[in-house]
């Protein structure tokens, strides 16, 4: 087993809730979540500290490929590509209305992390107002970016896909809950279950093995880390 620091940023536009300013007891039942959904992995999260920022164009345009989340990256990121930082913002933008988060992959940054991390709505806590999406797996799945998997729908029904050989092969991202949903003729129903899907968070309770498997090559690989 291995424990990653994280340290928590968030960022809103005023002190309300609603504006982004989310208490200490949605941070603590995200990293409970956390730490039950990759309990099976070995990998456990301790949360280091929380920090809290009020920046209007931090909380409402810190899109994926902006400068506004590099500079709001340069300015908080704290420790190295073994500790995973978490931003919660908005996403306010008309480009990012519906989107969940993102992150970047250990290969992208090692050695040089300014830029690492996940960031992610603020609403899709535990106990958050966005529905359908708020019981903390979009941290989950946002996680297994940062330790280096792919979505299940990566690559449709051929080719090497996720790089990991007990998820069937998807053709698209699945969305709700959809029971016997198989999109490509290759063996296994689609991986509707798996957290590195789109399904609701409901829906959402499992990696494989061989996510496991990759997520501890990738750590080790990149981040220095041994599960
Ligand atoms: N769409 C986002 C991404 O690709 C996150 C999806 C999270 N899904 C969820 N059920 N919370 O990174
Ligand atoms: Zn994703
Ligand atoms: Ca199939």
């Amino acid at each position: 087993t291995a424990t990653v620091n994280v340290f928590w940023h968030v960022i809103s536009q005023d002190t309300t809730l609603a504006g982004g300013n989310i208490p200490d007891s949605m941070i603590t039942d995200q990293m409970t979540v956390l730490n039950e959904d990759y309990a099976p992995s070995g990998l456990q999260f301790v949360l280091k500290n929380t920090t809290r920022t009020i920046n209007w164009n931090y909380f409402n345009q810190a899109g994926p490929e902006t400068s506004v989340q590099t500079q709001m990256k340069q300015e908080l990121r704290q420790g190295g590509v073994a500790d995973f930082n978490v931003y919660t913002v908005g996403f306010t933008a008309p480009a990012d209305v519906g989107l969940l988060g993102y992150s970047t992959f250990p290969a992208d940054y090692a050695g040089s992390p300014t830029d690492d991390g996940s960031v992610i709505l603020f609403s899709s806590l535990p106990g958050g107002s966005t529905e359908r999406f708020n019981e903390g797996k979009t941290l989950t799945h946002e996680a297994g970016h940062w330790v280096g998997l792919y979505h299940t729908f990566q690559g449709g029904c051929s080719g090497t896909g996720d790089m990991v050989d007990d998820t069937p092969p998807e053709a698209s991202p699945a969305s709700g809950c959809p029971t016997g949903r198989d999109t490509c003729t290759s063996a296994g129903l689609d991986p509707i279950n798996n957290y590195m899907d789109y399904s609701d968070d409901s829906c959402m309770t499992q990696f494989t093995p061989g996510q496991g498997t990759r997520m501890a090559d990738q750590l080790r690989t990149y981040r220095g880390i041994s599960i």
